[in-house]
């Protein structure tokens, strides 16, 4: 479907700015709604993007993505953009959720406030799984920067099409996970940029962008604990929606967490709705 940006952001955008979206919009009075299934999109792409990595298998079926890895490896077991027909949602769940058990591998779904069906949580409920955590959807339009970037001492900023890992890469699901991440940055045309902050050689911080066909998606912003509340989040968001305007688009969404709320805010992003990650917790009692 397609959403009208005037509406959204104001008659500034003109009628030419549309977005599209498989989403379905469950409210449409509210520009909300609208915008929150342009996130949740955003998210239905770039899991879509990482699925052109080799090795990962993925399921467009209409009605919902998800993709497969044995092992469980990079991207992960990921459902996501479900837009279920509410007769069908409780099979379409257990057929999804029967793939990955004859497999014995988990999944896990991301659903948000313009998935539907409405109740598609209580059906994953019932189906084994639970809410590992919410996450507030946001939307800030891009424009050009208000004012110098800003520095950290000590900090260099980097940006590149390999990421900047915060942990050492030494188990096998870091190995693939790093690798998957390498390769999806290799993608041409190019989608996926790294930003990194780095502190005497120590990679302290990270934040990657992933431009969808509309929107330019925040993904993936961390800081480590002990160089927090020093502006380095502040400045890798801003590096990646810098990035993205000079690119061409006009908005960037995230998905937040707690800790993130306050710095998006205050770099213009404004909550549009919610997006919750859940995880299959049944594995140990089937023994797999
Ligand atoms: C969210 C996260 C990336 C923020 O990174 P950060 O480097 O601490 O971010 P900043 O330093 O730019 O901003 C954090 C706070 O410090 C404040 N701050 C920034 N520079 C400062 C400075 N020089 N002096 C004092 N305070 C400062 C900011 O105003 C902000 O305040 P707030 O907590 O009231 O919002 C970090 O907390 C993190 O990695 N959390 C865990 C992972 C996570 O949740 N990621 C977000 C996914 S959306």
């Amino acid at each position: 479907m397609d959403i009208r940006c005037d509406r959204i952001f104001g008659a500034d955008w003109g009628t030419e700015h549309r977005f599209s979206t498989r989403m379905r919009v469950r409210d449409s009075r509210l520009p909300e709604a609208a915008l929150a299934a342009v996130v949740e999109w955003n998210h239905v792409e770039r899991v879509g993007w990482m699925a052109r990595v080799a090795g990962v298998e993925s399921h467009d079926d209409g009605d919902v993505f998800w993709t497969y890895c044995p092992g469980e490896f990079w991207p992960g077991n990921q459902v996501v953009g479900a837009r279920f027909a509410a007769a069908h949602a409780r099979a379409r769940v257990a057929a999804i959720l029967r793939h990955h058990l004859e497999r014995r591998a988990a999944c896990n779904w991301v659903i948000g406030s313009a998935t539907v069906p409405a109740e598609l949580g209580t059906i994953l409920r019932e189906n084994g799984f639970s809410c590992q955590i919410h996450y507030r959807a946001m939307v800030a339009t891009l424009g050009p920067q208000r004012g110098a970037l800003g520095s950290v001492p000590g900090v260099d900023f980097q940006q590149s099409d390999v990421p900047v890992p915060l942990q050492a890469v030494t188990t096998a699901r870091r190995r693939a996970q790093f690798d998957g991440l390498v390769a999806v940055g290799r993608l041409r045309p190019q989608r996926v940029w790294y930003f990194g902050a780095i502190d005497s050689s120590i990679p302290v911080g990270t934040a990657t962008l992933f431009e969808g066909e509309q929107v330019a998606g925040i993904y993936d912003v961390e800081v480590i604990p002990s160089h927090r509340g020093r502006g380095i989040g502040t400045r890798l968001v801003r590096e990646a929606m810098e990035l993205a305007s000079g690119h061409g688009f006009r908005a960037a969404i995230l998905s937040a967490t707690a800790s993130g709320h306050g710095l998006y805010t205050r770099l213009g992003f404004r909550d549009v709705g919610v997006l919750s990650s859940w995880r299959y917790g049944r594995m140990r009692q089937l023994g797999l």
